[in-house]
């Protein structure tokens, strides 16, 4: 009997790879999908060549994967490569964002597609071509998509993520509609701040972050969300209210 599959995007660092890490200690094996990688490594710390490590490390077997959720021809060949090399496919994890910096109407229009492109493209392809394989999945398939506090409290500039997070969320509702009985979609909303290298570098050095959370807490979410059956569909689940249910651990603090 072969182990559970999950595939996590934006699994180079951050909360990404944390989800990575605490798939593997749950028993799932994982893809491990981000662009930087320890050939092609990006601005910021990690790779998925690290975080494939960590798994491994917890006794799993991790597949690293070179992907840009902006490339639908990339992730039609990542469906055929899991199917090819793992068999199955149990859990997608929409994780992957980005968040352009600085108000948007007074950037490029690149900006924009480009946040429309990774936030909600990227995981509309993912299920798309995952869709058989997670239909297929023992007891029905499971997707969880990441958004943000930010989609209902738009801040000054924040439109593309704004929308593009809100816009998640609605594309969680509708596609588990569309998959009932077959594949389970949720979304966590995070209206927590966790440390990430991602979230730090768009601070301005003298932010205070002292109060942030450690990634840990997302692990607790998707942990929490995957116990489900299929029945458990639709939702968007916020942080605040999980913890207050006791789905998510205690106050965290991260040192660093
Ligand atoms: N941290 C928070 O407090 C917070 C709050 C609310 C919501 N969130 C949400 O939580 C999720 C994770 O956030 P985070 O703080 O961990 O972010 P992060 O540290 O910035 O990490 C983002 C990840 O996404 C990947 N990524 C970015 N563009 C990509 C692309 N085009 N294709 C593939 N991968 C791409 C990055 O990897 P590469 O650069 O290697 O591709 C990286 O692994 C996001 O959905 C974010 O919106 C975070």
């Amino acid at each position: 009997m072969s182990h559970p599959v999950a595939v996590v995007t934006g699994a180079s660092r951050g909360i990404g790879r944390q989800f990575c890490v605490d798939l593997a200690s749950a028993g799932y094996d994982v893809v491990c999908a981000a662009r930087s990688s320890a050939a092609s490594p990006g601005a910021l710390p990690g790779t998925i060549d690290d975080t494939a490590r960590a798994v491994e490390a917890r006794g799993r077997r991790a597949l690293p994967v070179t992907l840009d959720v902006r490339d639908e021809d990339a992730i039609e060949a990542l469906a055929r490569r899991i199917e090819s090399e793992l068999g199955r496919c149990d859990v997608l994890v929409n994780n992957a964002a980005v968040a352009p910096p600085g108000p948007a109407l007074d950037a490029a229009t690149k900006r924009w597609r480009l946040a429309v492109d990774v936030n909600l493209n990227g995981p509309f392809y993912l299920v798309y071509h995952l869709r058989r394989l997670l239909e297929a999945a023992e007891g029905g398939g499971r997707v969880v998509n990441i958004s943000s506090g930010a989609a209902e409290t738009p801040g000054f500039g924040r439109v593309s993520y704004t929308t593009t997070k809100r816009g998640l969320e609605a594309m969680t509702q509708a596609l588990a509609h569309d998959l009932r009985g077959k594949v389970a979609v949720n979304c966590i909303q995070l209206d927590l701040a966790v440390w990430t290298e991602g979230f730090d570098a768009t601070l301005p050095d003298s932010f205070d972050t002292s109060g942030f959370e450690d990634p840990v807490i997302m692990s607790d979410a998707l942990l929490y969300i995957l116990k489900h059956d299929l029945e458990f569909t639709g939702r968007v689940l916020k942080t605040t209210e999980m913890r207050a249910q006791g789905a998510i651990r205690p106050v965290t603090s991260i040192s660093r």
